[in-house]
């Protein structure tokens, strides 16, 4: 068996993640991202709005139907068990500082969740979720896909690198050469798993170009 390669990034990672699934494409991050969330042992949140729901059961290919029973596909294609909340939970344990999770990720997270939670204007559970994070100091990571991207776009994305969050395009690297899709996918993975603090083997460390 190979061992596996050593993170790049490590950290106090945190023991339970709120994972928001909003309706920007990139369903195969979300996947890969809940599915080294759960083997690193984090204990799971995961609410999927209802355009998020759209897009997974599209770029996922799901054969369900309906938010509970796509939800569910979602996390039988990643391979992990979370506690599911539905997208208009506002009165659910995310949603108070006084029972949040360590983290928050948002992944993908479209222009419009990203500009509802930089102007706090919470209106579903995972912007409440990661306004509660900005609030109380914890870490907030959001994975942004939209291109082009305008003026408002990127205004609300440095309105939120302002409040302390992480914000970590979808952008995948070719450095480490990836070979496949899925290697590009696994590269954006493993930047979210360093950001949080997990160690990874999602891509391998940049070797300095000796390899
Ligand atoms: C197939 C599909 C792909 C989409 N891709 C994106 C995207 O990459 N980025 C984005 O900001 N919005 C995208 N949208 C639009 C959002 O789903 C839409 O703005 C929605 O209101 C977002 O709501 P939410 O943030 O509550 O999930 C997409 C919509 C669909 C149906």
């Amino acid at each position: 068996m190979t061992p596996p390669r050593p993170s790049n990034v490590p950290g106090t990672a945190p023991g339970s993640v709120f994972v928001g699934v909003s309706g920007a494409s990139g369903a195969p991050y979300a996947v890969r991202l809940v599915r080294a969330l759960g083997a690193a042992g984090a204990r799971l949140q995961l609410s999927v709005s209802e355009s998020g729901v759209q897009v997974l059961a599209h770029e996922l290919e799901l054969t369900a139907a309906g938010r509970e029973a796509v939800t569910a596909a979602f996390l039988e294609r990643a391979g992990a068990t979370a506690q599911v909340f539905a997208p208009d939970d506002l009165g659910a344990l995310p949603a108070s500082g006084s029972s949040a999770p360590d983290a928050v990720v948002i992944c993908p997270c479209s222009m419009s969740t990203a500009a509802h939670i930089a102007l706090g204007a919470s209106r579903t559970l995972m912007q409440r979720a990661a306004d509660v994070a900005l609030k109380e100091g914890r870490p907030l990571v959001v994975v942004p896909r939209e291109t082009p991207l305008t003026a408002i776009h990127l205004r609300r994305l440095l309105e939120l690198a302002e409040a302390g969050a992480v914000v970590l395009p979808a952008m995948p690297g070719f450095y480490s050469r990836p070979q496949t899709l899925q290697d590009a996918v696994d590269h954006v993975a493993g930047k979210v798993m360093s950001a949080l603090g997990f160690a990874h083997d999602l891509f391998p460390p940049w070797d300095g170009g000796r390899a």
